[in-house]
């Protein structure tokens, strides 16, 4: 019998919901074509539904997501509601609560696609960030006293386990031997500003490393350091690994030398659960509903799914169908300057696998 994937969708804010559209388009391609099939579960979750109803996200719909193979996002964000409700709401409480606690956001420019970066090209831009996605800022650890008089404090913890650190690390080290390019695992940090967090994280590295590990090359790199060489030295790179903060930083950096947001794709991953898939870009609330965004992004984030679902072959077959098109067809990757509209980029991908 044929394998069959069950699939939450969540297209969200924006032009989430046209992306995923073209996701799912492709996803279903991919999927007559390598002889598995896909159910989805649609869930309505996002700024439109919370200024109908005040509902965020139900803890039954929580529950709910954590039997399905992955979710599949679209976009999380609303400019009617106050920025932080949907984002910490929705995105931020599933990958808590789904302990999603990698971040893979692979840094990659396909062909055909502008970089701002002179004189590089594909074979120069093509590695992966992997962020720590449950500890750090986000955590929430921290408070205000004195809140509107001169003497307010705002204190927001970088707070790290070393059993957050230890199950990031070696994930990252598996993902690094598995990659088998450079097999250079860097890691990102601060070890001479922030002398407990990235001492914790550099030593749990090297140990790692060392005791299990012997074949993957150790890098370091200051964060402020990396933004400049991702910059002018992104060949370099094999697989970055990095805390949550740094790593919300430093990938819109790698996105934008990758053509935007319009191609950036990632996943939260749960090893051992359930995981959810991305693109790094917004809910574009300029472009909604003119069918003009681009959806190479929401089509790369299945790819990424796939890959993890355990159909390679397929991911791989989108991966390729994508890089013809950025090839040799569109024009532009920005919104509105593709030369074809948003569910046209979505049929050049799906026919060509
Ligand atoms: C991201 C976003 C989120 C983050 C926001 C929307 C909460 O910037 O996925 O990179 O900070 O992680
Ligand atoms: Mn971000």
């Amino acid at each position: 019998m044929n394998k069959n994937y069950n699939i939450a969708v969540i297209p969200g804010d924006g032009t989430g919901p046209e992306v995923v559209r073209e996701g799912k388009k492709v996803l279903l391609a991919a999927a007559s074509r390598f002889g598995f099939s896909i159910g989805f579960g649609e869930y309505d979750f996002g700024g439109d539904r919370y200024l109908r109803t005040g509902e965020i996200l139900p803890d039954s719909a929580v529950e709910e997501l954590k039997k399905y193979d992955s979710i599949f996002l679209g976009a999380i964000g609303h400019p009617g509601v106050r920025p932080g409700i949907l984002e910490k709401g929705i995105l931020l409480r599933l990958r808590f609560e789904l302990d999603q606690y990698i971040n893979l956001r692979p840094v990659k420019l396909y062909p055909g696609v502008d970089t701002p970066l002179k004189d590089k090209g594909p074979e120069h831009i093509d590695y992966v960030v992997i962020r720590e996605n449950s500890g750090d800022v986000y955590t929430g650890s921290g408070g205000v006293t004195m809140k509107g008089t001169a003497h307010e404090i705002a204190i927001q913890n970088m707070v790290y386990s070393r059993m957050q650190v230890d199950r990031c690390l070696e994930y990252a080290f598996e993902y690094t031997r598995k990659r088998n390019r450079k097999k250079t695992l860097a890691l990102c940090g601060k070890t001479n500003v922030l002398t407990y967090v990235f001492d914790l994280w550099e030593r749990a590295f090297h140990e790692i490393g060392e005791a299990k590990y012997p074949d993957i090359k150790r890098e370091y790199y200051h964060v402020d350091a990396i933004s400049m060489w991702m910059i002018k030295n992104p060949e370099w790179f094999d697989v970055v690994v990095t805390s949550n903060m740094f790593g919300d930083i430093i990938t819109d950096l790698g996105a934008i030398t990758q053509g935007g947001m319009g191609v950036a794709a990632g996943g939260n991953i749960n090893p051992e659960g359930v995981s959810m898939f991305e693109p790094i870009g917004g809910s574009a609330p300029k472009y909604t509903g003119l069918n003009v965004i681009n959806p190479i992004a929401a089509i790369s984030c299945g790819a990424m799914m796939l890959d993890h679902l355990g159909e390679g072959k397929a991911a791989n077959a989108i991966e390729n169908a994508i890089m013809d098109v950025t090839a040799n067809k569109l024009k532009d990757m920005g919104a509105g300057r593709m030369g074809y509209s948003t569910s046209e980029v979505g049929d050049l991908v799906a026919e060509r696998i």
